[in-house]
């Protein structure tokens, strides 16, 4: 399939995990990919080994003016936008009484400030392209989680975020859909700090499901979502967690 030939995809978080296999997949299926993320260096690797055009470019999405420097560095370097696929973020678990200001903030900051200022930037190209975003909400942002209660907020925050960006600019003919990740093995979910160190199993939702679990699961469904296969979906948040809210 070359869903992406001659589009430009920004794909943020693409150093590690499931914006790296997004990055990957998307260069796959044809697409010019702008690498970004907080840190350069993984942001290059990813980069380099998916080729095609690729890019890396160093950015903080919770970082106003970074974010919309990210967006017309994308542009002026690869020519367009048809796709942004944010998926930068942190998970942090913590005991909510314990929550300090700082630590909400931060928090907050990246996983919903960014995306506000990333999809922000975004809008005046895609309304050029046709183009579409899918940002990363989690299944945290449908349910409760245990000591994630700012993590959690910040992904309920995305998904009412990405609802209303999508109906205000369907007349412009982009959409705005949200994957919700669970249980998916990357970096982040690995070997998560907890307050009690009471094993990751009580706190993560763990899918029964046979099979991969690796980002790639997710990456497949994200490149549906912007591509011309998804163009009848808006608005959507579609669960990638082998049923563990089922
Ligand atoms: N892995 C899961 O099971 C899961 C579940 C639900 C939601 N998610 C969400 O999916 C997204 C990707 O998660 P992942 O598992 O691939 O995580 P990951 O930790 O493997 O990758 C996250 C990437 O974001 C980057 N990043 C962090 N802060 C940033 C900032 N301020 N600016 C730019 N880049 C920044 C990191 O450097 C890293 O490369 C996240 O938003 C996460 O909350 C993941």
């Amino acid at each position: 399939m070359q869903r992406f030939e001659n589009r430009v995809a920004l794909v943020t978080g693409a150093g590690s995990g499931i914006g790296q296999a997004t990055a990957r997949r998307l260069a796959e299926e044809g697409a010019a990919v702008f690498c970004a993320d907080l840190d350069l260096d993984a942001a290059r690797a990813t980069a380099d080994s998916i080729g095609g055009g690729s890019v890396a470019h160093a950015c903080d999405v919770s970082d106003e003016a970074q974010a919309e420097a990210c967006v017309q560095a994308c542009v002026d370097q690869l020519g367009s936008l048809y796709a942004l696929v944010h998926m930068a973020g942190i998970l942090r678990f913590e005991r909510f009484h314990d929550t300090s200001a700082a630590s909400w903030s931060q928090l907050m900051g990246i996983n919903l400030n960014g995306t506000f200022f990333m999809n922000r930037a975004a809008i005046p190209h895609l309304k050029e392209s046709g183009g579409s975003i899918v940002n990363a909400s989690s299944t945290a942002g449908l349910a409760g989680l245990h000591w994630g209660a700012a993590y959690a907020a910040s992904k309920g925050a995305v998904l009412a975020l990405t609802r209303s960006i999508a109906v205000e600019y369907a007349k412009d003919g982009i959409r705005a859909n949200c994957v919700c990740p669970g249980d998916i093995q990357t970096p982040m979910t690995r070997a998560p700090a907890m307050p009690d160190m009471p094993g990751r199993e009580q706190l993560i939702r763990i899918s029964s499901l046979d099979g991969p679990k690796g980002p790639e699961v997710v990456a497949g469904v994200i490149a549906m979502l912007a591509s011309e296969d998804g163009r009848h979906i808006n608005g959507e948040d579609i669960r990638v967690d082998g049923g563990t809210l089922s």
